[in-house]
């Protein structure tokens, strides 16, 4: 009789199908937040120095993520050709995620390391001069701006922002010394060195294990 009541009341089946989905959510949901393996830094992940945050606002603003993700599927056709499938403890210093979940050119998790700063460079430039069948849009104007005009103006207050963030979660972060040092380590760096610094950073924690 009761469940008959229910059915035949749409407003109610609603309001207690909301609350029976979300009790079931943050069951799953919650705990993560307090386990280990999704809170603690992999051995070797460091905050992002002045440069590499830099580079990866430049990542951002020209949306790379756009056409790359940044998370490797624990799938042997993902982990044969881009090493060890990303884990959580990988992330602890990315503000905002860039995980993203579109693949018209490769993941980019574990990028650092695999080429050289030239054919970074050469490849931003014109991907076709390294790939000839790329369709990845050339970012050469990226060499024309130097960082500090743009990215790295405000980075102070960037690392400041990033320094709540890890002191809220009680992990390792930027000394006072760190943040005054920012703006003259970018320096004259263009948009292109900053990026390319950021790229080669990139998964290389867990990247010696195979
Ligand atoms: C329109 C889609 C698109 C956008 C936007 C894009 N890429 Fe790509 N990218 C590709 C494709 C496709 C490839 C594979 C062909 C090649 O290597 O050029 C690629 C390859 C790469 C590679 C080589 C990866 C490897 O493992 O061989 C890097 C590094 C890279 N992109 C970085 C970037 C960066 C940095 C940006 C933003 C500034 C960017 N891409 C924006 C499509 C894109």
């Amino acid at each position: 009789m009761k469940h008959e009541q229910i059915e035949k009341s749409v407003a109610l089946l609603i309001v207690l199908t909301l609350l029976v989905v979300s009790v079931g959510g943050l069951l799953e949901i919650v705990p993560l937040f307090f386990q280990k393996s999704t809170t603690t830094p992999v051995e070797g992940t460091k905050p992002y120095d002045a440069v590499r945050l830099a580079g990866r606002d430049v990542y951002i603003r020209e949306g790379c993520y756009l056409c790359h993700s940044q998370m490797i599927r624990p799938f042997r056709a993902e982990t044969e050709r881009y090493g060890h499938y990303s884990v959580a403890g990988e992330y602890v210093y990315d503000h905002p995620f860039q995980w993203g979940s579109k693949r018209t050119g490769p993941d980019l998790h574990r990028v650092g390391g695999r080429y050289s700063d030239e054919w970074q460079r050469a490849h931003l430039m014109n991907p076709r001069d390294v790939v000839p069948e790329s369709n990845m849009p050339a970012f050469a104007f990226l060499a024309n701006t130097k960082a500090k005009t743009t990215v790295g103006a405000d980075i102070e207050k960037k690392m400041q922002v990033m320094q709540m963030f890890a002191n809220m979660r009680n992990l390792p972060t930027y000394s006072d010394a760190d943040i005054k040092g920012a703006k003259a380590a970018i320096g004259d760096m263009t948009e292109m060195d900053v990026l390319i610094a950021y790229l080669q950073g990139m998964g290389t924690a867990l990247s010696s294990m195979k």
